[in-house]
């Protein structure tokens, strides 16, 4: 099977997968091999590939690969398991995977089953991006200074991206707007892969600290906010990478429109609000120091005890609309819109 997909994260080529290393973004392109399942679950707990929408793909890009290697039904439905469970909080990843489960199921052929269902999953996320992207272009003003959080380009889909997205197409519309984008302690996602992504884009940035967002809100100096999600619940409740809850927080002091751009896949319809959604920890040293290229940094004790959520809860009361492929929903419109389709 070949794919063309819209993002510089991830090659597939008949059974061929690899990968941009995201860890070592920007200073250093490095494209690793993966040759396993096992190696893309270790892939996705170290970040490597990472971003709600396209963890669910590269999983199921190693299930094609798999597949395209000869293995029979049961090793793919256990592997198909193993990654399942690689990251617990965004939704996207167990979405992606029920499928393909679904629709081994349902056709007798195992190859063709697993091939088919990625390669639609694959062309169905280009477009949710897209869809995405045009609905949040829209009511992106001229002139406007948008605030983002972590990364949500095309380094974290297949396509363009969820609020990254909105944003590039509102700068492909002229809307001369600037984007403020925080560098998101503890692993930099905003000030290694956002930053590169508005660069590599001639979109025109600042990048901040996260603590300077309030000051600059106080400034008068942002007109909205928009960010990602890995998790929707049914009530609006989400989760998102740490540090949003804040965003959230100060934008509904500031009043300030707060945006979360997100598909459908992100929404988990069996969550009845954010208290049930399982925020992953990760390891101490990400928050003792940081991680460079070439080495690890850490400036606290060695011993400094650590609390390392790397998801928070945002509930939806400080959201001011949901974008997503669909269009604009308020709070009350998520779960009437999703029971309609
Ligand atoms: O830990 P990460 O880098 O995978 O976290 C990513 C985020 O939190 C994004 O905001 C989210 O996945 C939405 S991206 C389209």
């Amino acid at each position: 099977m070949m794919l063309i997909l819209s993002t510089p994260a991830i090659q597939y080529n008949k059974g061929h997968l690899s990968v941009l290393n995201q860890q070592k973004l920007p200073l250093e392109e490095e494209w690793i091999d993966c040759s396993t399942p096992e190696d893309m679950v270790e892939m996705i707990q170290s970040l490597k590939v990472r971003g709600a929408p396209l963890i669910g793909i590269a999983a199921l890009l190693a299930l094609a690969q798999l597949v395209e290697r000869g293995a029979n039904r049961d090793s793919i439905i256990a592997a198909a398991r193993l990654l399942r469970q690689s990251r617990p909080t965004a939704v996207n990843l167990a979405h992606s995977i029920d499928r393909v489960l679904k629709r081994l199921d349902e056709e007798s052929d195992h190859f063709k089953a697993v091939l088919s269902c990625v390669k639609e999953i694959v062309q169905e996320d280009i477009a949710l991006c897209e869809a995405m992207s045009a609905a949040g272009a829209k009511i992106i003003q001229k002139g406007e200074n948008l605030l983002t959080y972590c990364n949500t380009g095309c380094l974290a889909t297949v396509g363009t991206g969820t609020a990254l997205g909105v944003i590039k197409e509102a700068h492909r519309q002229s809307k001369c707007i600037h984007v403020y984008a925080c560098e998101t302690r503890p692993l930099l996602q905003g000030g290694r892969l956002t930053a590169w992504e508005l660069t590599n884009a001639k979109i025109p940035h600042t990048l901040i600290c996260d603590n300077m967002a309030g000051y600059l809100m106080s400034l008068g100096k942002i007109d909205r906010v928009l960010v990602g999600a890995d998790r929707i619940a049914r009530n609006g409740d989400f989760a998102n990478k740490i540090g949003t809850y804040s965003l959230a927080v100060l934008a509904h002091h500031h009043r300030i429109p707060f945006y979360v751009v997100a598909p459908y896949t992100t929404f988990d319809a069996g969550c009845p609000d954010g208290s049930h959604i399982v925020i992953e920890e990760r390891c101490a040293n990400e928050v003792r120091g940081v991680k460079g290229v070439l080495s690890q940094m850490i400036w606290s004790p060695a011993d400094t005890p650590v609390y390392n959520p790397a998801f928070d809860v945002t509930p939806s009361s400080l959201v001011t609309a949901y974008i997503m492929d669909r269009g604009q929903l308020k709070k009350e419109e998520l779960q009437t819109s999703f029971e309609k389709s």
